[in-house]
């Protein structure tokens, strides 16, 4: 069983791998934390309680804070034609849900329920990395009591999605991005290089609102407006992205990954830019250095990955 903490800014993505987590029986869910990025952190809070209302899940959700990790760095603004005005596909969220919210922010919640699992607690994060690097910059010793960091984001050996350079996760804090890959815990990074070879159809999505219940219903219905996004990128359907992470943690075997110290470029044309140095390669002295090996997805078996993210959306449904 995996104990996972959702780090999240829900999006429509997001929601789909909430789902996921929340129906797939190795994954014992035990929080949910919040960041801004496809919305604000407002936003993104208020659509974490919504979908746990909805799919009746029991992990807390505690709200991240709403500047990044550098908080110098000029806002940039909310993707909603990806999203939506509300961060879910425009469907009819309410403007508040009641709901009690954990009274600790993100990463003080993160620290504390790590240090109360010492070495059980997965933390995948699909959003920016601001809640991570808050949790090591406060309490550094906490990441050697984690497992295991599976994130969605960065672009390896192929284009971002932002910039030719920069993928939004990562585009969104790159200080971030940099402290929690250099940091000593175990990163998997699931960046574009594989989610964008798993594009779910609109067939698949269509079963799932007919086998998954009322919560694949409203899954189905959240997703229409990236559907509709992802006509101009993909055939027929919509890019996986965050549930890529989720499945990774449960089926690691569908991914071949790199190994090598990972950094963030800072600044530049080339900002949030990742950048791994392969453990395999010699080069001269440089700020890869002595730094963990962390791994990169460089490859997926989509079919086998969709396959085990529809599965699951519909177990119980
Ligand atoms: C990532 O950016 C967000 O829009 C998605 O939710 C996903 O986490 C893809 O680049
Ligand atoms: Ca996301």
């Amino acid at each position: 069983m995996h104990k996972v903490i959702f780090d999240t800014d829900p999006g429509i993505d997001d929601a789909m791998a909430l789902l996921f987590l929340h129906r797939h029986p190795a994954i014992d869910l035990i929080g949910i934390t919040t960041v801004f990025g496809n919305a604000s952190v407002e936003t993104t809070t208020r659509n974490a309680l919504f979908l746990k209302q909805r799919w009746g899940i029991d992990a807390p959700v505690a709200k991240g804070l709403d500047k990044t990790f550098n908080p110098d760095r000029p806002h940039v603004g909310w993707p909603t034609f990806i999203h939506g005005d509300d961060g879910l596909g425009n469907i009819d969220v309410p403007e508040t849900v009641d709901l009690p919210i954990d009274p600790r922010p993100a990463h003080r919640f993160i620290i504390d329920t790590v240090r109360a699992h010492p070495g059980q607690v997965t933390l995948i994060a699909v959003g920016r990395m601001t809640n991570l690097a808050l949790a090591l910059r406060e309490d550094p010793d906490f990441a050697a009591l984690v497992r295991e960091v599976v994130i969605m984001g960065g672009a390896f050996d192929v284009n971002g999605n932002i910039t030719p350079a920069a993928e939004a996760n990562i585009h969104g804090d790159p200080e971030a991005a940099d402290v929690v890959m250099t940091a000593p815990w175990p990163v998997t990074v699931v960046g574009l290089d594989v989610t964008t070879k798993t594009v779910m159809t609109k067939a698949m999505i269509a079963d799932i609102a007919e086998q998954g219940g009322e919560a694949g219903k409203l899954l189905a219905d959240i997703s229409q407006f990236y559907v509709a996004f992802y006509e101009q990128h993909v055939p027929d359907g919509m890019v996986v992205h965050d549930s890529c992470a989720c499945a990774y943690v449960v089926a690691p075997e569908l991914f071949t990954v790199r190994s090598g110290s990972i950094r963030v470029v800072c600044g530049g044309i080339a900002d949030g830019q990742t950048i791994q140095r392969p453990d395999n390669k010699l080069f001269p002295p440089s700020p890869w250095d002595d730094l963990p090996s962390q791994k990169a997805c460089i490859d997926i078996d989509a079919v086998r990955t969709l396959k085990l993210i529809s599965d699951t959306l519909v177990l119980n449904g």
